[in-house]
């Protein structure tokens, strides 16, 4: 064998080694030598989390002291998380329809947004445990209007051929196309614009989470109502999970046994109710 040969050798063995006593070294650990998910997040001592922040209870903007700061029950989960790993919090509000890219765009290490799995979005990105379901599972979208049409939109026929507003990229955009047929969707990239808009009267409805939407009448009794028109939402769409990138195993394991712990606590509940408290205190 030529010399040059054998020192290649060598050096393909030392390389596989390397490798080997690498992967050994990440057994005992959490996270293996290949996923560093939670290690990087560690060594830059943030959990970076992606939010829309216009979905009161789970996250709304409150001031203080002159001062931003991102509040509700999914950031009170994102600090459970960051606890256990031991860094702290840094919360980037992005546009829903932009959330996902972000992540994948590794711009933030998980999405905490309400999220709840749908088909395509289980293509992009992988989904950690259910966190969150509304109680009353089922019907826990809603239709926002003003409180002057209240007895004018009682079903969905009487919605035929009015705006019906829902977030862009949203389960609640799918709902308006499944479920209101008849309907003109208008999308937007923000609820609480959308909010807005109901008032003005650009458009007649909008499709929305039940605790969002009692937080718009919560806040704004003589403006807004829920309809009375009920909308079935599948078991499937109901339930919040938090978004990490498809390769983050070990990241994803992190949130999974934090989930798993909060649940059996009961703090999961304690921190929602605390959410819905600080969402009409702030009036959110
Ligand atoms: N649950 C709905 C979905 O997953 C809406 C989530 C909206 N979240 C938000 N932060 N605006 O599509």
């Amino acid at each position: 064998m030529k010399w040059q040969k054998l020192k290649k050798l060598a050096l393909v063995g030392a390389a596989a080694l390397l490798t080997i006593s690498f992967g050994l070294a990440g057994c005992g650990k959490k996270y293996s030598a290949a996923d560093q998910s939670v290690q990087r997040i560690k060594d830059k001592k943030t959990l970076v989390v992606g939010t829309s922040a216009d979905f009161a209870p789970m996250e709304f903007p409150i001031t203080q002291n002159g001062k931003t700061k991102y509040v509700g029950f999914d950031m009170m989960l994102a600090n459970k998380i960051a606890k256990d790993m031991g860094v702290k919090v840094k919360v980037v509000n992005i546009a829903f329809p932009s959330l996902i890219s972000e992540l994948k765009n590794n711009k933030v290490d998980v999405v905490l947004a309400g999220m709840t799995y749908t088909p395509s979005r289980a293509k992009a990105v992988a989904f950690s445990k259910p966190y969150h379901n509304d109680k009353d599972k089922g019907t826990n979208n809603v239709l926002l209007i003003k409180k002057s049409n209240l007895n004018k939109y009682t079903t969905k026929a009487s919605l035929k051929g009015k705006s019906v507003g829902a977030q862009q990229g949203s389960n609640q955009e799918a709902l308006v196309k499944s479920k209101l047929k008849d309907s003109k969707l208008v999308v937007e990239s923000s609820n609480n614009a959308m909010a807005t808009e109901v008032k003005n009267g650009t458009i007649q409805a909008m499709m929305c989470n039940g605790d969002t939407a009692k937080g718009y009448v919560h806040k704004y009794p003589n403006t807004y109502a829920l309809a009375k028109v009920k909308i079935y939402t599948p078991a499937k769409y109901t339930a919040d999970r938090v978004i990490v990138r498809k390769n983050d195993k070990a990241l994803l394991k992190e949130v999974n046994k934090v989930i798993d712990q909060q649940k059996k606590s009961g703090n999961l509940t304690k921190m929602y109710n605390k959410a819905i408290q600080l969402q009409h205190k702030y009036g959110k």
